[in-house]
């Protein structure tokens, strides 16, 4: 099972890219779960889900927290065992077979930070990757900026999908994301550059990216991509012969070809 993280600044196209491409890989036949870790909870509705059927783990995290916590500490037989059956609530299916976990949101104005959500998500991941052979892919999608890799949730993570476009600001945050999630050594980095409008756009970020990325691709900026969102649905449905799309299928056939 690969654990793969998203990352970038605020409307780069995480979410996009992200939803596009865990429904490819389940029309190929692999088990994709994605966990959406932004409490914006944008990644539900580009599946198609409705934010009403969601059970969120903030929804019960004190639970939630006991189980997985007991089992990953291997407390005696007698602690609380999770097993996949705790978890159902929370899985909700999507178009394709992708399957769909989402963190949960601040409730209100002043409730906290995300630290205790993202750990819990973290001790799940960390669950899901020891006692299960469920999944051939986790995609976990973070809200805007690094704070993910702050709370250490990628370590041990396969790889990280670093989302950017091809402008200063989002360069720099891209660079700081690559820094991060090389800090907690995840094996392997791939840079999106996306909207890319002319060639010079990637140019511009290969340039100003220089020996912090191992791999650069591109997605091509696409009005459908606009449309499809305007319509509520997901590029794969809206406008499969997309050029943005066709991009999209590159990022997925190079991301098979690396161990
Ligand atoms: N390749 C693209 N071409 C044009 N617009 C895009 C492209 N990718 C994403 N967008 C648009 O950018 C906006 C932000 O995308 P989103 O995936 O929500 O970003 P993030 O998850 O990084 O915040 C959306 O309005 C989306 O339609
Ligand atoms: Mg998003």
């Amino acid at each position: 099972m690969k654990r793969i993280i998203f990352s970038g600044k605020g409307g780069v196209g995480k979410t996009t890219i992200l939803s596009n491409l865990a429904r490819l890989l389940a029309r190929d036949g692999y088990k994709v779960l994605v966990i959406d870790c932004d409490p914006s909870m944008n990644l539900a509705m580009s599946l198609g889900i409705s934010l009403d059927d969601i059970v969120s783990l903030a929804d019960d995290s004190a639970h939630l927290r006991e189980m997985l916590g007991s089992h990953m500490e291997e407390h005696d037989e007698h602690e609380m065992e999770c097993t996949e059956e705790d978890l159902h609530e929370f899985i909700l299916p999507a178009a394709d077979g992708v399957r769909l976990i989402v963190m949960g949101t601040i409730p209100f104005g002043g409730a906290g930070c995300l630290c205790a959500p993202i750990s819990l998500v973290r001790l799940l991941v960390n669950y899901l990757a020891s006692d299960t052979e469920e999944y051939d892919f986790i995609f976990v999608d973070s809200q805007a900026g690094v704070e993910i890799f702050g709370r250490g949730l990628a370590s041990e993570f396969d790889l990280s999908f670093v989302i950017t476009e091809p402008t200063p600001k989002s360069l720099e945050v891209a660079k700081h994301g690559l820094k991060l999630a090389g800090d907690l050594g995840v094996k392997r980095q791939i840079v999106v550059v996306n909207k890319v409008e002319v060639d010079e756009d990637l140019q511009t970020a290969k340039r100003e990216l220089d020996g912090n990325a191992q791999q650069i691709m591109s997605v091509s900026y696409d009005q459908e991509v606009v449309e499809a969102d305007k319509k509520g649905a997901l590029l794969l449905d809206y406008s499969p012969q997309s050029s943005s799309l066709q991009d999209i299928m590159k990022v997925k056939q190079f991301m098979l070809s690396v161990e």
